[in-house]
């Protein structure tokens, strides 16, 4: 079973190529230089850029495979969620090759993808807890079966990477904020300051704007008063908060159902803290972790492409 992948939600635009569920290529166009100037995503900007890039991105997919278009069978793509623009666009190119081709075609969600992205490479078993953390999205997810979601708890406000880009800016960083923060961080390994948690709204859902507000608060805090500031340990300070606040609520999930694996993904996973902290607490509670590999963790065509398969396996049958 060949399936053509497209993923557009947010500002990459990818497309993948599985055959029986193996990937055969996932090329990825990534659009941070450009967003880079503005501090964050601009959306516009982002839907135009796609029209721009999913020629090549859709030819270089197609080459590397190394199959002819008509050997495809199927065309699966992001329907929800994501920024409306930057979604039409990859639904545009999906349905003219579905049309094209006269195959079948298939919307999947793009959160469910991210927690399809660690069966890529691993064999997992049910029951999984996956924590998907990414520049949009902050959430536990319950699995007991192949595609059977069940979202325990989500943020309310801010996502966790948004969180990092937006104090990122206010520290004097660019963008993207978290990869900065985590650079600097590491020099220090010290937390010389107070970030103040969010009060708890209930036990699996998150709040990341008052770690947002109060970060920022600091900073300005500290520049009215003139007091020095160490950035790197504030960089330490905030992102410990950040992990441990997030490491906490995963770790009640565990314990509460005890699951067989427990997954992280979307791009803050690529924070060595965060990877640090999920897998010691992976190993105290006794259970196996997956983090997929880099390219798989961001937004990419190979996870929707994974998704695909299982959801067309169950429909067939
Ligand atoms: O999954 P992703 O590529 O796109 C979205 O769907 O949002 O995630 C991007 C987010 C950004 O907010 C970025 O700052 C964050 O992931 N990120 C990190 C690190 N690398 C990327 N956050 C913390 N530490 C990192 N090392
Ligand atoms: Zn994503």
């Amino acid at each position: 079973m060949n399936i053509l992948a497209i993923e557009s939600s947010c500002d990459e635009f990818s497309v993948a190529i599985l055959k029986d569920g193996k990937v055969l290529s996932n090329i990825i166009s990534s659009q941070i230089e450009q967003h880079k100037e503005y501090g964050g995503v601009v959306p516009e900007l982002a839907s135009r850029l796609h029209v721009q890039n999913f020629h090549w991105v859709l030819d270089e997919a197609i080459i590397e495979a190394g199959i002819k278009l008509e050997e495809l069978n199927y065309i699966v793509y992001t329907s929800n969620p994501g920024l409306i623009g930057s979604l039409i666009i990859g639904k545009i190119v999906a349905q003219t090759l579905a049309q094209y081709l006269k195959i079948p075609l298939l919307p999947l969600n793009h959160l469910h993808g991210h927690v399809y992205s660690a069966f890529i490479e691993n064999d997992i078993e049910f029951p999984a807890v996956a924590l998907i953390t990414s520049g949009g999205h902050t959430e536990i997810i319950l699995m007991k079966d192949h595609l059977e979601f069940e979202t325990l708890g989500q943020t309310q406000d801010d996502a966790i990477g948004e969180c990092f880009d937006k104090v990122a800016i206010k520290m004097g960083l660019t963008y993207p904020g978290g990869p900065a923060i985590d650079k600097i961080a590491k020099i220090s390994n010290e937390s010389k300051y107070k970030i103040p948690k969010p009060r708890d709204i209930n036990e699996y859902d998150f709040s990341f704007s008052g770690i947002k507000t109060g970060s920022i608060n600091l900073l300005h805090k500290l520049k009215q008063s003139k007091t020095e500031l160490d950035l790197n340990s504030f960089a330490y300070s905030f992102q410990k908060t950040c992990v441990e606040y997030v490491i906490e609520k995963l770790e009640k999930a565990v314990k509460k159902y005890e699951p067989k694996f427990v997954i992280l993904g979307g791009g803050v996973s690529a924070n060595s803290m965060l990877r640090n902290k999920f897998q010691e607490m992976a190993k105290e509670n006794k259970i196996k972790s997956i983090i997929p590999k880099h390219e798989y963790c961001t937004d990419n065509a190979a996870m929707m492409g994974m998704l695909g398969y299982r959801t067309i396996i169950k429909l067939r049958k």
